[in-house]
């Protein structure tokens, strides 16, 4: 069996080993000929990718990368893995999912199945994709070909995350469709879960994110009202875990980041509106997710003026420039607004982080392109008035950054157990 797998990103390129790994060929299509070039060579470009698993597939010829979408001629399934942010407006942009559409409508045959698994709100495959590749082949979704959304459940880093056995959702838009569509999955992935159409699939995936949002919104919240009582929020999330039902632990932070929560709840909010529908827990966990830097600032603000400093003037670390621990994902990063926000107020502000040794250019943080981190050593570490820890990275020596660093303000609790100097270390 030859499928194409569309996006080879952080969803795209996992799924494109999997499915090489169950004997599937694979032609992996992009639009960026650098990645294409790259993975041809058996290479990743994504740190928690290793390489080995590309050359694997490669080598065993269950792999190619390509930019030419006429390939699609040659396969029984096509799968769309291309982003979906928001536009300038805080607005869906699904024009990826629609420009994949328009490329491989031409080359669709009869009986191919397209599945798309990018996030979006409900609707988007059976109206939006639909029509753009009805329109470009003269086919029909159902009749001549078949449409499914199956959205991915990828958990970067995690080492318990494997593809393979994470159950996955799947929506079709006939009863064919769906049937087409788990009978293509099941040749990789071990526990299927159909769904009644392709919005129920797309409806499902935005809950998980959702229910995220909301609780990290809660979480943070919280350690607001808990900090003003004196009360550790995290030491308070430690002893409700031990609650074997009825509880699940969501951790507060800087703020929101990644490709999914800080964006997918909006494509809900946008889709609703057009039902009169209101989408308040989604705005409300918004609102307080994105006062979260602000707060964090604060804090930054108070524990300078405890050493009689000032913002102003003030030499600021940030540890960790991706989204969360241990990936090189820096979309959406607190991280970047932390920047701006204490850049804004005058202090001359560095970043530390052993995954992203610069800031590669993009639409969103141009100002800080071309950025480096600083190396990791005491007489660099110790020279910064404060030391802001933004993600908790495994690898980071925290004890050694309690011996060096001046002061500390700590939103991920990433020096709990930590042996420092009286004072040092905020948490925020
Ligand atoms: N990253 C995650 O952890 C995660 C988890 C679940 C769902 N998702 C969803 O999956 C989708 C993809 O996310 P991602 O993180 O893999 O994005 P990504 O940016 O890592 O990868 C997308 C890839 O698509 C390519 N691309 C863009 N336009 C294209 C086009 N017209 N034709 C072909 N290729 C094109 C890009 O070059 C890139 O390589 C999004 O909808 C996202 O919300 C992501």
């Amino acid at each position: 069996m030859k499928i194409a797998i569309v996006g080879l990103g952080y969803v795209g390129l996992p799924l494109s080993i999997q499915f090489a790994r169950s004997g599937v060929t694979v032609l992996g299509l992009d639009v960026d000929a650098e990645k294409v070039e790259l993975l041809n060579k058996g290479r990743s470009y994504i740190k928690h990718i290793d390489s080995a698993a590309i050359a694997e597939m490669t080598k065993a010829n269950l792999f190619h990368a390509s930019t030419d979408f006429s390939g699609i001629r040659d396969v029984e399934a096509v799968i769309i893995c291309v982003p979906t942010p928001l536009n300038k407006n805080r607005e869906p942009d699904i024009s990826f999912i629609l420009e994949t559409g328009r490329a491989i409508a031409p080359h669709l045959k009869k009986a191919t199945l397209v599945v798309l698994e990018s996030t979006t709100y409900p609707g988007t495959t059976d109206e939006d994709l639909r029509t753009v590749l009805e329109e470009g082949s003269g086919m029909k979704a159902g009749a001549d070909f078949h449409l499914a959304f199956s959205p991915e459940r990828e958990d970067p880093a995690n080492e318990q995350s494997k593809v393979k056995l994470i159950p996955k959702v799947v929506g079709g838009y006939t009863q064919g469709c769906l049937e087409r569509a788990t009978a293509l999955y099941s040749k990789a992935i071990d526990t299927l879960v159909p769904v009644s159409s392709c919005r129920a699939a797309e409806a499902t995936k935005l809950l998980e994110n959702i229910f995220r949002s909301v609780n990290i919104a809660l979480v943070n919240e919280l350690k607001l009202i808990y900090s003003a009582m004196d009360i550790d929020i995290w030491e308070v999330i430690e002893a409700a875990k031990t609650k074997p039902f009825g509880f699940m632990a969501f951790y507060p932070g800087p703020g929101l980041g990644g490709h999914c929560i800080p964006i997918d709840p909006f494509y809900l909010t946008w889709k609703a509106r057009e039902f009169d529908q209101h989408t308040r827990f989604i705005e409300l966990a918004g609102e307080i997710n994105t006062r979260m830097p602000e707060h964090v600032v604060h804090r930054v603000a108070d524990a300078l003026n405890e050493r009689r400093k000032a913002i102003k003037g003030s030499r600021i670390l940030i540890l960790g420039l991706a989204y969360k621990p241990n990936v090189d994902d820096e979309r959406e990063s607190p991280s970047y607004v932390l920047m701006s926000l204490l850049g804004q107020r005058g202090a001359q502000v560095d970043y530390y982080d052993p995954y992203l040794p610069s800031i590669k250019p993009t639409r969103q943080h141009s100002k800080f392109a071309g950025k480096k981190s600083v190396g990791w050593n005491q007489s660099t570490i110790a020279s910064f008035d404060l030391v802001l820890i933004a993600t908790n990275h495994a690898c980071v020596n925290y004890q050694e950054l309690g011996n060096w660093a001046q002061c500390i303000v700590d939103t991920r609790n990433a020096m709990a157990g930590i042996v420092s100097g009286p004072a040092k270390v905020w948490k925020a």
